[in-house]
Formats: C-alpha cells, sequence, structure tokens
C-alpha cells in the first residue's frame, strides 16, 4: 500500500525512535547462528598496498585548528592527490586498529554500535597518483585496495551517482560508503538499521577532520542516486547498497569561498547546476 507523505513522514519518525526493547523475536547472535565476516571478502587477487607511515603526509597536528578549520570543501584544486594521501583517509575512516576476541569484532578508528562497523569503502578515482581511474575496494583487514573496474568518465559517473550536483566532478577522489545490512541484522535484528546510520556519522566526521589534517577538504553527500551510485560500485542494491558519499580533493580555500558562495546563492534545484571553478 503506498504511503502519502503524511503517512511516510510519521513513519521516519519513528524509524529514528529507539526500537531497543522491542524486537519481537531473538536475533540471530542470540539463536547462535554463524556470524557474517567482518569485512567483504576480495573479489580478486589483484591488490594495491597502502602505506601505514602516516606522519609525513600530516600537515596540520593542531587539534583546535582543525576543529576551527573543519567546513564542507565542494571546489579543489586541479592538480592530484597522492597515494599516501589517500592511504591515510582510508586508515582515518576505516583502518582496523585491532580484532576483538576470536575475530568476534574489528576495533577501528572510528566507533560503531556492538563494533559491527556494518559498512564497505568504494573510490571512485579521477586523479590520485598512481592510480588509473576506477573504481577501488578497501580492504580494511589488509590495508589494501582492490579494483573493481575502471572509469571512462569519472567526472560524469561521480556526479551522476550524487544525483547530479555537478561540483563533485572536480574532485580528485569520491568516496562512496555502502551498508551491509546483515552484518548489523545478525546482532541487532530490526533494531540495527538507526544505530547502522547514526555509525555512519562518525565516519564521515573522521574523513572531514583528516582531510583537514593533510590539506585536503571534502564534503558530505546524502543526495544520492541510488541505482546509479550502487551500480558504480557494482554491489546488490539490497544486501549491500550505498548510503552515503563524500568527494575530496586538495584544499583550495579562495576557489571554495567563491564556489560555496555561488552554491548558496542558488536554490536547491539550481545548486546542482554550480559547475567545478577553472583556475
Ligand atoms: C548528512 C549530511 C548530508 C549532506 N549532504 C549534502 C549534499 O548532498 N550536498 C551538499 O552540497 N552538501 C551536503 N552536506 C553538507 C552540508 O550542506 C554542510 O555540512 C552544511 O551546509 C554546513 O556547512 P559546513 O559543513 O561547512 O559547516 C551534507 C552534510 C551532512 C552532514
Amino acid at each position: 500500500m503506498e504511503l502519502n507523505t503524511e503517512e511516510q513522514i510519521r513513519r521516519n519518525r519513528d524509524f529514528c525512535k529507539s526500537p531497543f526493547g522491542e524486537e519481537r523475536e531473538p536475533s540471530d547472535q542470540q539463536k547462535q547462528l554463524p556470524q557474517p565476516p567482518l569485512c567483504k571478502p576480495a573479489q580478486s587477487d589483484r591488490r594495491i598496498p597502502l602505506g601505514q607511515d602516516f606522519r609525513p603526509v600530516l600537515t596540520q597536528t593542531d587539534f583546535l585548528t582543525i576543529l576551527e578549520r573543519r567546513a564542507s570543501q565542494r571546489f579543489y584544486k586541479d592538480a592530484p592527490m597522492t597515494l599516501d594521501q589517500l592511504s591515510f583517509l582510508l586508515w582515518a575512516t576505516q583502518g582496523v586498529k585491532a580484532l576483538r576476541g576470536n575475530h568476534y569484532a574489528t576495533l577501528r578508528t572510528v566507533p560503531s554500535g556492538g563494533a559491527r562497523h556494518a559498512f564497505e569503502t568504494y573510490l571512485a578515482v579521477q586523479r590520485v597518483q598512481g592510480l588509473d581511474a576506477g573504481v577501488y575496494h578497501y580492504l580494511p583487514l589488509e590495508h589494501a585496495l582492490e579494483p573493481i573496474g575502471p572509469l571512462e568518465d569519472p567526472a560524469q559517473q561521480i556526479v551522476a551517482a550524487v544525483h547530479g550536483q555537478k561540483w563533485a566532478g572536480g574532485c580528485a577522489v569520491a568516496f562512496l560508503y555502502s551498508f551491509v545490512p546483515y552484518r548489523a541484522e545478525w546482532r541487532y535484528s530490526t533494531s540495527a538499521h538507526r544505530v547502522a546510520l547514526i555509525d555512519v556519522g562518525h565516519v564521515v566526521q573522521n574523513l572531514y577532520l583528516a582531510c583537514e589534517a593533510i590539506g585536503c577538504g571534502t564534503c558530505a553527500v546524502a543526495a544520492i542516486d541510488q541505482p546509479v551510485a550502487d551500480a558504480l560500485c557494482q554491489v546488490d542494491g539490497d544486501e549491500e547498497f550505498i548510503v552515503y558519499a563524500a568527494p575530496v580533493g586538495l584544499s583550495d580555500p579562495e576557489k571554495n569561498q567563491t564556489g560555496n558562495q555561488q552554491l548558496y546563492a542558488q536554490t536547491i534545484a539550481q545548486s546542482n547546476e554550480v559547475s567545478p571553478l577553472k583556475k
């Protein structure tokens, strides 16, 4: 039955309220069913190893300055990012620091309800030194990338995935986060979904702060085109689907200020039309 807008709003408000204690059945974990993998297994043997010496890429280590400067950056330098910068951002957002118990959970650089970490990170790469334009999947347990497929027109494909927001076509790389529901449902059943959406906010907040620390900028993007983003990352849209995106590039404060002024002067529909600035 199709809901009218008022009913949909009511339903969505209810979704935001805590369902804990209202589960009708035990979760699969309580039923002692096998635990799903901690991370999505690699799809091939191809690997791009990533460095773990992060200190040399840091350009700002003063935490107060990082907090003060954190802002959404949508307009970037045209120069490429380095693989070491990308490696740092991947580790800062989903890097694994330890395993809890006998492969029961990963402990990462972000918190997660029940340590489920029910996300995968995909990259739509446009301009990163040492990487061909294409889609890549991050393997947190190995701290490596696996190539998923080439991108013929990365700017256009990134813009399409973020619902036609043209500014995103100027990024060096777009981060796309998928949700793997069963990883969280196994433990939390019907309470899993609200927790996961809270969790993914931590991931992108770390991305904002990590970008500030290395002279990069990002902007959180919830307005994605679901089928396009899922197809871009080659996920099935049911057992795994994209929930959040974040284009990233080298900071250009002046360009960003001009671009943001243009963007904020528009209505929501017209702001999609603000293109990357040329300099
Ligand atoms: C959950 C979330 C979704 C967002 N989605 C978009 C988006 O689709 N497009 C966009 O241009 N900005 C998006 N933003 C960025 C906000 O517009 C931005 O954070 C806000 O204007 C405040 O600016 P500041 O981040 O510079 O403080 C999003 C931010 C968040 C946290």
